[in-house]
């Protein structure tokens, strides 16, 4: 079977050219976009850790609350949910047992990697990005990780995608 990475790295690269993520990575959102796009992420992680991460280090809601109020503090006010991310999160709530983890695999995975290099560029202290004990977090999804997960994945980067369409036609038409 193609290993995980290999048979979503077409959905990988999709999603890092999207505009919106480009914007991020350059350094060019306004604290009003980039909470509005933490509002997003808050929700997901929400959805994900109300059934269980397989590292206590790897859950992201306080910390991703805290960025949020970080923001609110500096007069920023979007918190609307976009109909995209209700559509994931609806996804997400429907997974019953194990099948949560392929999106435990892309939403943590996306923030230990790609995340490292958005933390400089983001204008808030990302705390959303800092684990405790990362290589043992990342260990924790290594071991459950399966190449059989790749539709699933796949799907999930689809959802992620739209999002990030959803962010960009919504903050540029503000
Ligand atoms: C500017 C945006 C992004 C950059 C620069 C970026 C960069 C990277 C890099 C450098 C890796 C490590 C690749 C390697 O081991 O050779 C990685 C892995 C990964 N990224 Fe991204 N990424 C971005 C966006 C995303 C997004 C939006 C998602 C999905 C939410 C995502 C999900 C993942 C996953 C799941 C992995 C782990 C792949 C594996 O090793 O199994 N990334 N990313």
């Amino acid at each position: 079977m193609i290993p995980l990475k290999e048979a979503t790295a077409e959905k990988h690269k999709q999603a890092e050219r999207m505009p919106f993520n480009i914007r991020m990575f350059r350094g060019q959102l306004s604290k009003d976009e980039y909470r509005l796009y933490l509002v997003q992420q808050a929700e997901i992680f929400n959805a994900i850790e109300a059934k269980g991460t397989p590292h206590p280090s790897l859950n992201r809601h306080t910390l991703v609350q805290a960025d949020i109020e970080e923001l609110k503090e500096a007069g920023s006010t979007t918190d609307e949910l976009l109909e995209s991310t209700r559509t994931y999160v609806s996804h997400l709530n429907s997974l019953l047992g194990n099948d949560i983890l392929p999106h435990v695999y892309l939403n943590y995975l996306a923030i230990m990697f790609g995340g490292q290099m958005m933390k400089k560029a983001v204008p808030s202290t990302g705390r959303m990005y800092d684990f405790d004990n990362m290589q043992e977090a990342m260990m924790a999804v290594r071991q459950v990780q399966r190449d059989d997960w790749a539709d699933e994945v796949n799907k999930g980067f689809d959802y992620l995608i739209t999002i990030f369409d959803e962010l960009e036609k919504v903050t540029v038409s503000q």
